[in-house]
């Protein structure tokens, strides 16, 4: 089996998020978020930047919608800024300037025929909120993104017909269970489950909001985005194949068993109850769902928005202290034979992403189909090169991992439909700043001058031929 061609229709994108290139953080009105600030506390960014400017975005979107034109490929998944069109994150204060911002651009990808992916939540919370109730740990944050919700439909749903409630909640839910990541409230052993479990209710919510008042009549359809990265056991020694298994619960279990299945995976509430148990707490650190809340979230994705990245050895090692990664008892590390990217967390595997694909049509037979809504991998720019144009890596991870997906469609039967490569261009990689570069285009954060990497060419010839060429 050589490189060859995806099914007839399977469509190609490219990723961004609004707070990783827009910049423009105080213009227009735009409220602040939980990573300005985050970002503007000393310390927290490892180059000590922010995304003050990005890419500016903000400014500069003809000239980006010009870039994904040339790359020939026929959709853009961008994310909308809560806080640039609610800058209290409240409905009553509408920032009708940050609405104009969004529709110029929609607007702009239509009329050169790119359809527009759009995520309403990519981490960049209106600090209010989580000043004022703690962001996604309390209820109270519900009928307020059911309502930032309701307008971006209103507003844009005559144009945009893919919607994303959440990217990577698991990511979101990090930020609340340790400290280097917004809003960095470090609740370890409760702030992960506490903050999944309310955003899986708001996702319902939205997800139900949409198909009763605006699919009958815009016709779209609302998902979810899961990052998931392939666990491999370390041996096939029964402790470490079920080691693995308990990665893939904690890793997007969490999310899809309550989306396809109905509540947590059954061995998340047997281990994390019985940790509870012997910490001596009157109640086990997750959550319990009410049957009616368990209902409300069954079945709410139209298909399932997949990021997916690297994989890790994952070995059995029981744990006591209590906290969202030790609740798992395993160790991970990696493969000596994974080459290295510009990410510590990323290495180069690229049958991970067909075994993740095979594990989520084997363990969510409803999932109906699997929209790639980001890979890709990264470089660092050192003292010595400027910059990189001949992103060899890039290309070469382009191709194996496409031809990794082409492999789980014709081989393995999984209902792919499209896959977006993360990313236009270089941006904001959150706290590790603009050291870490995952873009096609390289931009000079000095100039903010944008040029075609390798990767990029190549990746428009990939388009074009509907796989790699040959
Ligand atoms: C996932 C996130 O959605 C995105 O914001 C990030 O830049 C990439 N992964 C790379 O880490």
């Amino acid at each position: 089996f050589m490189y060859g061609e995806f099914p007839a229709g399977f469509s190609w994108g490219v990723a961004t998020s609004a707070y990783q290139i827009e910049g423009g953080f105080d213009q227009g009105g735009r409220g602040p978020s939980i990573w300005d600030e985050f970002s503007h506390t000393a310390g927290n960014i490892v180059d000590g930047t922010n995304g003050d400017v990005a890419c500016d975005s903000y400014t500069r979107y003809k000239e980006d919608v010009a870039l994904v034109k040339q790359m020939g490929v026929g959709s853009y998944r961008f994310s909308i800024s809560w806080s640039r069109i609610l800058p209290t994150g409240k409905i009553d204060q509408i920032n009708e300037k940050g609405i104009d911002y969004y529709n110029a651009l929609i607007n702009e990808l239509i009329e050169n025929n790119i359809q527009p992916i759009v995520t309403l939540y990519h981490w960049d919370l209106p600090s209010r909120l989580q000043a004022e109730f703690g962001g996604w740990i309390s209820d109270a944050i519900i009928p307020l993104f059911v309502d930032y919700a309701k307008l971006c439909f209103q507003r844009f749903g005559d144009r945009v017909k893919t919607w994303i409630t959440l990217n990577e909640p698991r990511v979101v839910a990090h930020g609340y269970e340790e400290k280097d990541m917004a809003p960095g409230t470090n609740m370890r052993g409760t702030g992960a489950y506490q903050s999944s479990y309310i955003m899986l209710k708001a996702h319902a919510r939205v997800y139900h909001t949409y198909a009763k008042l605006y699919k009958p009549t815009q016709n779209g359809r609302i998902g979810i985005t899961l990052n998931c990265d392939w666990g491999e056991p370390q041996s096939l020694n029964s402790s470490n194949k079920k080691a693995a298994e308990r990665f893939m619960q904690w890793f997007i279990g969490l999310y899809a068993h309550p989306i396809y299945v109905g509540g947590w995976p059954r061995i998340m509430r047997d281990l994390v109850d019985f940790k509870s148990q012997h910490e001596g707490r009157p109640k086990s650190r997750l959550p319990e769902f009410t049957q009616a809340e368990q209902d409300d979230i069954i079945g709410t994705s139209d298909f399932l928005g997949l990021n997916s990245y690297t994989s890790l050895l994952i070995s059995a090692n029981h744990q006591q202290t209590p906290g969202f990664y030790s609740d798992r008892d395993i160790e991970t590390t990696f493969d000596k034979s994974w080459s290295s990217s510009g990410s510590q967390w990323l290495k180069i595997a690229p049958s991970g992403i067909r075994k993740v694909l095979k594990w989520i049509k084997r363990e969510y037979p409803g999932y109906g189909s699997i929209l790639i809504t980001e890979n890709g991998v990264s470089e660092q720019i050192d003292q010595t090169q400027r910059f990189n144009l001949y992103d060899e890596v890039r290309v070469n991870y382009f191709k194996d991992y496409t031809n990794n997906v082409l492999k789980a469609i014709r081989i393995n039967g999984v209902n792919v439909e499209g896959y977006m490569a993360w990313s236009l261009m270089d941006n904001f990689e959150w706290a590790q700043g603009y050291k870490e570069r995952f873009g096609l285009h390289f931009v000079d954060f000095k100039t903010l001058k944008r040029t075609p990497k390798a990767s990029a060419l190549f990746y428009k010839k990939l388009v074009q031929n509907n796989g790699v060429p040959s």
